[in-house]
């Protein structure tokens, strides 16, 4: 892992806005008495939401807000990539994934975008200020590689034109769609599945017997009867302690 240190240039000062002051406070409440430095990495986490990034004086705030030494809040800020250590793009910042799969699915040609279209290296602002990237390891979305996550959405099944489209879409402040960017639902092959395709594998049974309406991915989570209410067969009696009554 590359060593990740603080940016160079920092603000003078931070502080959490009222509404995140007032959320951090209750954070620390769900930790028993003098162990509030367990709330280090979600008050870290609403500190990057407020800012886009873990500045110094962030740090130094948290470090007292948690009653912890500055070092130890540091060292969590310096050890999960998932917090940036240096200001990012106002729009977006790109994360792409680099890890094998997405590489052998083309994220060589993605990063090609990020490097013409927001700055020739990583973890610097594009000329306007919309966008930064980064590459990343592992997204955890290898099926539908090549991805770039977006804050906490992932964008995938990428092309160079659909990313270059998306990041049309951000400048111009349009909606974006997360997920795959093909046609393809959630993790299923491309154009809808190829096996298990007979309808009949999905019927249901009626009380008759015969074959009911498929089944549907809600109908696991509809409730049914209570199970003392199902029909089933008698349970059997509980062995006897009685000897003679066993050989019998
Ligand atoms: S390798 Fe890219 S998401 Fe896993």
């Amino acid at each position: 892992m590359a060593v990740r240190r603080l940016a160079e240039q920092q603000p003078t000062s931070f502080a959490f806005s009222e509404a995140n002051l007032a959320w951090a406070r209750k954070e620390i409440t769900k930790y028993p008495e003098g162990r509030q430095a367990s709330a280090v990495i979600p008050i870290l986490w609403k500190a990057q939401e407020q800012e886009g990034w873990i500045s110094e004086p962030a740090i130094r705030f948290i470090a007292e807000f948690l009653d912890m030494a500055t070092i130890r809040v540091l060292e969590v800020a310096t050890f999960y990539t998932m917090f940036l250590l240096a200001p990012v793009g106002r729009k977006a910042h790109i994360q792409v994934c680099g890890t094998t799969p997405c590489w052998l699915r083309g994220a060589n040609d993605i990063k090609d975008v990020c490097r013409h279209r927001i700055h020739h290296d990583q973890f610097h602002i594009s000329e306007n200020g919309d966008f930064s990237w980064e590459e990343v390891e592992c997204l955890g979305a290898c099926v539908n590689a090549p991805l770039v996550q977006i804050n906490a959405d992932t964008y995938e099944d990428l092309t160079p034109e659909s990313f270059g489209k998306l990041l049309d879409d951000i400048a111009a402040g349009r909606a974006i769609l997360a997920g795959p960017q093909v046609d393809r639902s959630f993790s299923a092959p491309l154009g809808g599945p190829t096996t298990l395709t007979d309808a009949a594998l999905y019927a249901t049974q009626t009380t008759e017997g015969g074959e009911g309406a498929p089944l549907t991915d809600s109908s696991a989570k509809k409730p049914g009867d209570a199970a003392s209410n199902r029909e089933s067969p008698m349970p059997k009696p509980p062995l006897t302690n009685n000897p003679d009554e066993r050989r019998s």
